[in-house]
């Protein structure tokens, strides 16, 4: 039997998932690391944790299904994902620089209005398709140079997060188009490199590796690779996908007309689109999609589940280890309470912006507000409003989707959130659509093992990979009409208060 192996290198930790062609899940092994916050807005990681990471998860999953070396002779294909934009910065003998700087940093708020400026605000989005943004990699590229600049000398190499857990791998430096569509360096529409936008910063083209398409082979497990993870050397490594993308392809979604609300540390909502379509206002991102010539139109929330861990590690130690005594998951824990609080958790709104906002927002500077605060009011109310106002803000995002007449009839959800039904239902509830949770919810880790099954020629192509993997026969929440009216006047208010801040919170960042 062959098996599929899929490397998800995400924010909080890497999974590792093994698959069979029909999309059974065989072993499954996550290993966390840290994120590092060195000042209020930014937010890096050692990309040799995530190796190391990658390293553990391999090896745990292969023990778990007993003979390591037989496994590791039937896996076909391997296929890696990740959290996208992270700026990755190797010297001339692939050495990292410096930690990487990832998707939900926001320093480089000066180096976008630099890019805009050097490019040009229209030709920037004729050719990336998306404006300059403090969480793609091009501004974070344009602050090394500047402040490190003994740092930006040395590079001979910029990747994507899981780009540079594939070279580790393969010992072959590439890129691929959903990944580089994030670094608004990238023509998403030619699906290449821009040399136009490249020269206009003063980037050297040389740094930007080979651009390849999803389910292209990479390269092949090295005799190093193999040495320490126990895979079997010149086993094939697709390029893969970042991880929204990587978990369309594990959702199946891949058609027109399907969609997927993703909360892991981001929250996402992701169309397929068959054409390039841009929102004007850089409201939501157009990327490259793993199905080769295809494109997504996506919107990134950069604290949903983040939001969710910050409010458990600061305030909910005591539930922390309460579920620890008991053998459960803490967050089945605080969903029991949250449970009890009415909708609207007795008139208090959260405005999710701990890191900043990106969709649709753009605005660096927000940052995170309880509204309504009252003596009635306890830890659980807090954290209920948490969860609501993530989901406000997924709405938001979907509304603007809406304007551009991207349609979708239901929603799968995937990721940590995904996998509340109280979650899933609050969302139905607030979108007004059925929320679906998949059978298979590995999201981004089923992807990447799917992308390298179409690498490996186990399946012809990424849908038909899909058609053969993915079964449609998972649980639906239904939109309650009551609930949905309930939410409705507290999603109106959430989406006034913004607006009422924004100058405010630019003028606490300057304090
Ligand atoms: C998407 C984005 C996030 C990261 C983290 O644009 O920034 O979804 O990929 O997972």
């Amino acid at each position: 039997m062959h098996l599929l192996l899929g490397i998800d290198v995400g924010t909080s930790g890497c999974k590792v998932a093994l698959f069979d062609p029909l999309g059974t899940l065989h072993a499954t092994a996550t290993y966390d690391y840290p994120l590092v916050q060195p000042q209020n807005g930014w937010a890096e990681q050692d990309p040799r944790l995530w190796w190391d990471a990658t390293v553990a998860g391999i090896t745990d999953v292969l023990h778990q299904m007993g003979d390591a070396r037989d496994t590791a002779a039937h896996i076909a294909g391997i296929g890696v994902t990740g959290q996208m934009h992270g700026l990755v910065m190797l010297d001339a003998a692939g050495r990292v620089i410096r930690d990487a700087i990832l998707w939900c940093d926001g320093r480089t708020v000066d180096e976008c209005a630099e890019i805009t400026r050097r490019v040009g605000a229209q030709q920037l989005i004729d050719i990336t398709a998306n404006p300059a943004l403090p969480g793609f990699t091009a501004g974070k590229i344009l602050w090394v140079r500047a402040h490190e600049p003994e740092n930006y000398a040395r590079c001979r190499h910029i990747l994507m997060p899981k780009d540079y857990i594939r070279y580790k791998l393969t010992d072959v430096i590439a890129a691929e188009a959903t990944d580089a569509s994030g670094t608004n360096l990238f023509d998403v529409a030619c699906r290449e490199w821009s040399d136009q936008v490249l020269g206009a910063l003063d980037i050297d083209a040389v740094l930007m590796p080979a651009v390849l398409e999803s389910p292209d082979v990479a390269g092949e497990v090295t005799r190093a690779a193999a040495e320490a993870t126990g895979l079997r050397v010149g086993t094939p490594v697709a390029a893969g996908a970042g991880d929204n993308a990587a978990a369309a392809v594990g959702l199946g979604i891949v058609h027109p007309g399907r969609a997927f609300t993703s909360i892991g540390s981001s929250g996402v909502i992701y169309a397929h689109s068959d054409k390039v379509r841009i929102d004007a206002a850089g409201r939501v991102h157009t990327f490259c999609a793993a199905v080769p010539h295809t494109w997504t139109v996506m919107s990134c929330t950069l604290a949903a589940g983040l939001s969710l861990r910050w409010y458990r590690d600061t305030f909910c130690a005591d539930e922390i280890a309460a579920a620890a005594e008991c053998g459960i998951d803490v967050y089945d824990l605080l969903n029991e309470e949250i449970a009890r609080i009415p909708r609207g958790a007795d008139r208090l709104l959260f405005l999710p912006y701990l890191m900043g906002e990106r969709s649709p927002l753009l605005d660096s500077y927000a940052r995170g507000t309880f509204f309504g605060l009252s003596c009635v009011h306890g830890k659980y109310h807090l954290l209920r409003a948490v969860m609501e106002g993530v989901s406000y803000s997924l709405r938001q995002c979907l509304d603007v989707l809406r304007d551009m007449s991207v349609v979708c009839h239901d929603m799968l959800a995937c990721g940590g959130g995904g996998r509340s039904r109280l979650w899933r239902q609050m969302l139905a509830d607030i979108y007004d659509l059925p929320v679906i949770r998949p059978r298979v919810d590995e999201g981004p880790a089923f992807g990447a093992a799917l992308l390298g099954g179409v690498g490996a020629g186990v399946y012809a192509d990424v849908r038909e990979a899909c058609a053969l993997a993915i079964r449609d026969d998972g649980v639906s929440c239904t939109p309650d009409a009551a609930a949905h009216g309930a939410y409705e006047p507290y999603y109106r208010l959430f989406v006034q208060l913004y607006p009422q801040l924004r100058e405010q919170f630019a003028e606490l960042a300057q304090l």
